[in-house]
Formats: structure tokens, sequence, C-alpha cells
């Protein structure tokens, strides 16, 4: 008999293994049916500072919000989330959410859970489909707004100057929603005075290392680099390690602008290593879990809920740090 159970065990462990699920910080292999909520969560990866910080806010809220997490890490690959989706499918959960690596490729699949009649909610990133029905709300920052800021603090900074500003950009991710925006946002800041140039742009997929990695490259190929653009911490940390082994002055040879405002970037910052960040919250926890209990329920929900987000110069990150929770 206990033989029996054993194999059954191991059984239902490896059919959760082959759908590609990491971790579920809940029981069950499905929608509990006691009426505590199941929520099938596709993380885009582990890839940031940010990242950590946003799956400890959706790992920590689900716990106090009494549902059951099935969570799984994608390692920045769109064909890891979609069977992390079908998987959930399959196993009826009660809502997926997740974070789109990217922003194309998503109708398929998005078709298969509306016809099992599992909402979805996309949190942190958006999905460019054109049929909105596909998802119930976007819960997450406004990139391109982010984007902006960046843009108005160096259009001020340079304000006094008439001389060329050579711009250079470590883009995000290639194809995610924060890289396309955060891009198109800095250009319609900068693009009415033609002595903003960028003059080389390319990705760093959001990593410290690559960030270090492009912005070596950068520094051999380009002369004269006044301003790093880089679309978040991360690669702006990695890319001041280029910098000082280049033997230039992070912050002042080269200015610097990054998006996110984790402790690291904050601590920077605060050392003027970074000239000024705009902030993108990871907090996203809490309002995800409420947003999931709604549409569980069937109630209605806003169609996007937008982040509330600040800035920092060097002096307020100096008085933010202290108390900085991630
Ligand atoms: O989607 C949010 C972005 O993803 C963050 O700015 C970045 O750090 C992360 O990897």
């Amino acid at each position: 008999m206990l033989k029996r159970i054993s194999a059954l065990m191991l059984a239902g462990l490896t059919a959760l293994a082959v759908a590609g699920c990491g971790s579920s910080s809940g029981g069950g292999g499905a929608s509990a049916g006691d009426g505590t909520i199941t929520m099938g969560f596709s993380q885009v990866g582990a890839e940031s500072g940010w990242r950590t910080a946003n799956t400890k806010s959706v790992q920590d809220s689900a716990k106090t919000a009494g549902i059951t997490l099935k969570f799984s890490d994608a390692q920045q690959k769109q064909e890891n989330q979609i069977k992390a989706i079908r998987s959930y499918i399959q196993q009826k959960v009660d809502v997926i959410a997740f974070s789109p690596v990217v922003e194309s490729g998503w109708d398929t699949v998005l078709k298969e859970a509306k016809n099992a009649k599992i909402p979805v909610i996309l949190t942190d990133r958006a999905v460019d489909s054109k049929d909105t029905s596909l998802y119930k709300t976007f819960l997450g920052s406004d990139f391109v707004e982010e984007g902006k800021k960046a843009g108005k603090w160096l259009v001020d900074e340079y304000k006094d100057s008439k001389d060329p500003v050579n711009i250079v950009e470590l883009q995000g991710t290639t194809g995610s929603a924060p890289a396309n925006d955060r891009k198109a946002g800095f250009q319609e800041e900068i693009k009415a005075d033609p002595k903003f140039k960028i003059v080389a742009s390319q990705t760093g997929d959001f990593t410290r290392a690559k960030g270090k990695e492009v912005m070596e490259a950068f520094l051999k190929s380009t002369p004269d680099i006044d301003v790093l653009f880089a679309h978040n911490d991360d690669m702006g940390l990695g890319a001041i390690e280029a910098i000082e082994g280049a033997g230039k002055v992070p912050g002042k040879d080269i200015k610097i602008i990054t998006i996110d405002a984790v402790k690291d970037g904050m601590q920077a910052l605060s050392d003027g290593k970074i000239n000024y960040i705009v902030e993108c919250s990871p907090l996203l926890g809490p309002q995800l879990m409420d947003l999931a209990k709604k549409v569980v329920k069937n109630e209605t929900v806003p169609t996007r809920v937008v982040t509330e987000e600040t800035v920092f110069n060097q002096e307020q990150a100096k008085a933010a740090l202290p108390n900085r929770q991630y």
C-alpha cells in the first residue's frame, strides 16, 4: 500500500516538473475547491534587483492574502512562460498572473486561458494583443512616463549649454515593454534640441554583467561620451564598473541616469556615481492580490492600474536610503 502511495506521489511530482512549473508556495494541484484562490504566476526571471524585490512582494502578499501561489521563473524566455501558462490552465488554477518578458506573441496562449474561463492579469509588463478581452487588467508602471522623466532631467541639466551632448543608451531586453517605452519616452523629451545625440544604443538585457560588457564596448568604439542613459539600475551599475575600469569617473566624466531605484542604485546615486534615478516600483504584490480576488469573483476591475512613482537626485537618495525596503 505504502509503495503504491509513493508511486502515485512520484507520478504527480513528475507531471508538475514536465509541465515546467517551478516552486509552489502552496499545496494542491488545482483550484482548492474550498474557496481558497489558487494563482498561477509566471515571472520573467531573476535578471535584476528589481525582479528579486518584485518576486518577494508577490510571494509575501500571496501569503498575507491567503492565496495559494504556484510560482514559476521563466529565465527570461518566452517559451518557458507559455509552457507555465499552459500548465496552469491544465491544473485549473483560479487566476493566472504573469509579467510578459516581451510584448508580442501571446494571443494563442491567452485565447486558451480565455476558453478555459481562467481570468488573466498582466502585471509589470504589457502585451501588444489587439484583443484586450484576453486579459482582465494590467497592473504596472507607465514606462513611457519613466523615459520622459529621464529625458526631462537631461534637458534641464544641459539647459545652459550649446555644445553637443553625446548620449549612449543601454536598452532593456529587446522587445520588452519597458525597453520599447522607456526609449520612446526619453527620445520624445530630447528630440526638440539637436544638441542631444544618441551616439550608440544597444541592449544590456537588464543585467549587470551585460551592462558592463556593452559599456566596455561603447567606451572603446565611441569617443567623448557625455551621458549614459541605462534602462535600469543593474545595467547602470555594471556600466559604472566599465567606466571606472577605463580610468574615468562615473557621475562626473560621464553623467548617468538610470531607472528603478533599488538599494544598490540608490547607494551609487548617493555616492555621486549616478546622477539621477527615475523610480519604478516592484512592490506590486498587494495590489495584485486585491485584483485577483476581485476578478475571481467576477467583479469589475479597472482595465489599467498605474503604479505611483517618484524620482531621486543625489540629495534625495541620501535621505531615502536608510528606509529603502528593497
Ligand atoms: O519590467 C520592469 C523592469 O524589469 C525593471 O526596470 C528591470 O530592472 C527589470 O528587469
